[in-house]
């Protein structure tokens, strides 16, 4: 038995009805429910463990890519407010990015198409196989007594920036496709402004190849009843290298800054770009990965689409650990070497009860 709000329940059994249902989050929503499951409250001292600021949504740093090319006017001036952002906020927008404000609203309509076909078209792709490239489901937690979040998840991987276009959803298939040539894109504009901004040679982090695999996020949150009962996404920071977000209108991100939650607002046609845990190990501490959540809403759905950068297969075989030209007598090495499949373990056996692998890792702890 579990408790929660000093409420028993058989966390073992509400989950596996449910999972065997294979509808999800927007399944429950589609019966009716006014009350949410027990499966999904979150104890309030974790939801309000910190404050929310006052005042109005945070302006995140701006980082305008015109002139931004290698050789280009502001090429010097970018990669400084790069390196500001990466080191103070761990967070930015990007506009003036070359993604066509067409192709980000044709992603984010597809995405709500796939969650919305009926359910016994989306019912073969349901899983949590870690091995499937491509797979949908709520994101259900592994530990026992995890309260489940408030959303599902469609997941395509590629590989080394591959994949059979055929194992994608038909519904948004051409949508996928096209999207994921501009990140390829983006990440690649933006692995050489990182290199920059760390006084490494230009094409150091993408010859790493340690942001070339993408895995895609493609994020449903229903409307929910009661929305101050749970959340969308648990506090947590990312776990790979770089993530780029789209989201929809509604709203509901928020980043935690000086330990208060601050909300992070859409703007449309702006990339959202934060790093995770691995950029900053990598970098030695010098780029931050920044906790964030998502709140629920009564509003919705809410659709975001997460672009992970991963490494490829090859960068995978190598060892991890702080850029040995970041190494200095002065700043020795935070963390240590370590391999990839060994960092993706550990979250797995953790669970959602580990919010940051990082002291796994460090060096003095
Ligand atoms: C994530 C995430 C934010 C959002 O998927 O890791 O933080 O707005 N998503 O959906
Ligand atoms: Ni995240």
């Amino acid at each position: 038995m579990v408790v929660v709000s000093n409420v028993e329940f058989d966390w073992v059994k509400e989950k596996k009805e449910f999972d065997e249902r294979k509808t999800g989050v927007k399944g429950l929503v589609d019966a009716g429910v006014t009350e949410i499951p027990r499966l999904f409250v979150h104890p309030q001292e974790v939801i309000d463990r910190y404050p929310r600021a006052k005042g109005a949504a945070v302006e995140l740093p701006v980082i305008d890519l015109t002139g931004a090319e290698s050789g280009g006017a502001r090429r010097r001036e970018v990669v400084e407010a790069i390196s500001k952002a990466a080191r103070e906020w761990g967070f930015f927008s990007i506009i003036n990015h070359g993604v066509p404000l067409e192709t980000m609203n044709a992603m984010l309509e597809s995405i709500k198409r796939f969650h919305e076909l009926p359910d016994e078209e989306k019912e073969s792709l349901y899983t949590y196989e870690r091995s499937k490239l491509v797979k949908w489901n709520s994101n259900l937690p592994a530990q026992k007594g995890d309260p489940a979040c408030w959303r599902d998840v469609l997941n395509v991987v590629y590989t080394d920036d591959h994949l059979d276009p055929l194992e994608i959803p038909s519904a948004c298939r051409k949508e996928m496709e096209e999207y994921v040539k501009y990140m390829i894109e983006v990440r690649e504009v933006m692995a050489e402004l990182f290199s920059e901004a760390l006084g490494l040679p230009t094409d150091y982090l993408s010859k790493m190849e340690c942001m070339k695999s993408q895995s895609i996020s493609c994020l449903y949150y229903p409307a929910c009843p009661e929305p101050h009962k749970t959340l969308g996404a648990p506090k947590h920071s990312d776990t790979t290298f770089l993530t780029l977000l789209i989201q929809d209108t509604l709203g509901g991100l928020q980043m935690l800054r000086d330990n208060q939650w601050v909300d992070v607002p859409p703007v449309p046609g702006a990339l959202i770009a934060n790093f995770g845990d691995l950029m900053q190990i990598l970098s030695n501490d010098e780029f931050i990965s920044v906790e964030h959540r998502v709140l629920s809403q009564l509003a919705g759905p809410r659709i975001s689409v997460a672009t992970f950068s991963t490494p490829s297969i090859r960068a995978a075989g190598k060892p991890f650990g702080p850029i040995k030209e970041l190494v200095t007598h002065d700043k020795p090495a935070v963390y240590r070497d370590f391999m990839f499949e060994e960092y993706f373990q550990y979250y797995k056996t953790k669970g959602a009860r580990v919010e940051s692998a990082f002291d796994y890792y460090r060096i003095n702890k």
